[in-house]
């Protein structure tokens, strides 16, 4: 099997009611932890690569590298541009092999999102290629923005639908209170439902996308502190939160974080515990093993996308 697009795995996600995760990959011990980790649990997946991402690992090293991880797992994998900037990167990555690119015109009033979108849209289809955009604002507290009370960050419902029809965009990513990083939430961490309701009823059966949804999950944290970081008060998505979204046509759910946090503790934790040692593959090795016990944590007990091929 070659590489997929998502909508399939989308489809069926919806009408089953849970999520496909999404995660961003880097280099090979990434690809591979979260490929082992989806074959183990039969789990269809979607690896994700940011602008910065390309840059660092280079487009064709990252295509080869996704194209090995086929080989040797033979699940269904999408391979998606996370949160292009501009119809150029978008155009390259679809005329480079990727079956799904994000649009992010988020930043950009609705008329300039709509024609940015359009314009990526009528490309990527013409090639087979599939299309998320975004609406509404993913704010956090690191931009001092009191996420609960800045009701015009969150994505409309009535713009929602404009958009999507506007656009025929496959799959649409929300603000309705997740933010990038380790630190989401200043109290209670606390989705607003409501509105992910209403913009299901605006669009029943299309598929939602999640952004910010990493979990920071604590036991990685206070890894990091104990070996050394300094990772002040970190804050994520609990996992209940993530599950309901998962049965309310999220169908995408991203975490680039929780790898991240889980990679460097046990980095840090190896150095510490063997500082003779020198070879990478040693702790490379453990950061790959601590990928792939998340990204199966997440698979099974959070998203729901186990035993889906
Ligand atoms: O949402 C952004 C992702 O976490 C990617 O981050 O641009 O540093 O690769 P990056
Ligand atoms: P996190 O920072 O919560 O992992 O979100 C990642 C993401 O949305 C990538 O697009
Ligand atoms: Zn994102």
């Amino acid at each position: 099997m070659g590489l997929v697009t998502t909508k399939e795995m989308f489809e069926k996600a919806y009408s089953q009611g849970y999520a496909i995760g999404a995660f961003n990959v880097n280099n090979m011990e990434i690809v591979q932890g979260i490929t082992e980790a989806a074959k183990e649990c039969n789990s269809p997946v979607i690896l994700q690569v940011s602008g910065s991402a390309r840059k660092y690992a280079k487009h064709s090293y990252l295509t080869h590298m996704v194209q090995a991880a086929i080989e040797e797992t033979g699940i269904p994998i999408a391979l998606h541009l996370d949160h292009g900037a501009d119809f150029e990167i978008c155009k390259s990555c679809i005329d480079g092999g990727f079956t799904s690119v994000m649009i992010d015109g988020s930043k950009y009033d609705f008329e300039q999102n709509v024609a940015l979108t359009k314009q990526v849209v009528e490309y990527a289809h013409a090639h087979g290629v599939v299309v998320e955009a975004e609406l509404g604002k993913l704010a956090g507290i690191e931009d001092d923005v009191n996420v609960s009370s800045e009701d015009s960050n969150f994505t409309s419902p009535d713009e929602a639908l404009e958009f999507v029809e506007r656009t025929g965009c496959d799959s649409l990513a929300i603000a309705i209170g997740t933010s990038h990083g380790a630190y989401k939430f200043k109290g209670e961490p606390k989705l607003r439902f409501d509105i992910l309701e209403r913009i299901q009823e605006k669009l029943p059966n299309y598929p939602l996308v999640l952004h910010g949804a990493s979990t920071v999950i604590q036991e990685y944290v206070e890894k990091c502190n104990h070996f050394g970081g300094q990772i002040p008060g970190a804050q994520g998505v609990p996992d209940e939160i993530l599950h309901k979204a998962s049965t309310m046509g999220i169908c995408k759910i991203n975490v680039d974080t929780d790898l991240r946090l889980a990679m460097t503790a046990s980095i840090r934790e190896y150095f510490t515990l063997h500082p003779e040692e020198i070879d990478p593959r040693k702790y490379l090795g453990v950061a790959r093993e601590a990928i792939k016990s998340i990204v199966k944590h997440k698979i099974v007990d959070v998203f729901g996308s186990s035993n889906k091929i």
